[in-house]
């Protein structure tokens, strides 16, 4: 069994009857992709129709090298209590960690790395993970996207590469044609020169970029 990556939901405007956004849709999706096939993805804390929608998404999209996939709309603490996991084999991904990742965290420390959901404009929403009091890692100075986190975690633990081997580009702009583009505020893994972006979410940002000119 590979590891276990858990990602909170922790939209504030999630109300139980709202679909989730289509980025966090597209993200969700992505992390099925980097986590691997012997690891399993755990979506917690969505509301019962977000929990339907990617229930339906994941049975729908069954392949070669992808996590198993959950959506759940407990909590964190309510799934690790199910699973008997216990609070110090969860390693929380958090910026304000005093140690950075490595290789070895991968070793038998831990068996969960678990993630917040990212908001825009950045505020601390890390913060109402860390008050539960788990062990906490960083990635680095810059904030990531939670897929691309939860990506450069598997390639740090799972695969055993250091954390400042891996090839990033910060802030990047998005260029859709000579009049649009838009810069995104997070790190992402660079690869083949651009940016490691879910697929579908250039063509959902440009979508997103016309219809806010669309008065
Ligand atoms: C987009 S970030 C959320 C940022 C949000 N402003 C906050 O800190 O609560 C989404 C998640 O990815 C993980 N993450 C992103 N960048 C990170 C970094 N540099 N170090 C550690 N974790 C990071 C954290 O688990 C975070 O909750």
């Amino acid at each position: 069994m590979g590891f276990r990556y858990i990602v909170e939901h922790m939209e504030e405007d999630e109300e139980t009857s709202k679909a989730i956004p289509k980025w966090v849709e597209l993200e969700y999706m992505h992390m099925r992709t980097l986590a691997g096939s012997d690891a399993h993805v755990h979506f917690t804390h969505l509301s019962t129709s977000s929990c339907r929608t990617l229930t339906d998404l994941f049975s729908s999209s069954t392949g070669h090298g992808i996590a198993q996939a959950t959506a759940e709309s407990k909590p964190i603490l309510e799934l690790m209590q199910g699973l008997s996991i216990p609070m110090e084999k969860v390693c929380l991904l958090d910026p304000k960690a005093e140690k950075a990742i490595s290789p070895e965290d991968g070793d038998g420390r831990f068996e969960c790395f678990l993630f917040g959901v990212r908001d825009d404009p950045p505020r601390d929403r890390t913060s109402e993970l860390r008050v539960l009091g788990f062990p906490t890692r960083h990635l680095g100075p810059v904030q990531m996207t939670t897929d691309t986190a939860l990506g450069v975690t598997k390639l740090v633990v799972h695969d055993k590469i250091p954390l400042s081997e891996i090839p990033y580009i910060d802030h990047p702009t998005i260029v859709f044609n000579p009049k649009e583009s838009v810069e995104m505020p997070f790190r992402y893994i660079i690869e083949n020169g651009e940016p490691k972006l879910p697929p579908g979410m250039r063509e959902h940002l440009h979508e997103d970029l016309n219809k806010s000119f669309d008065f």
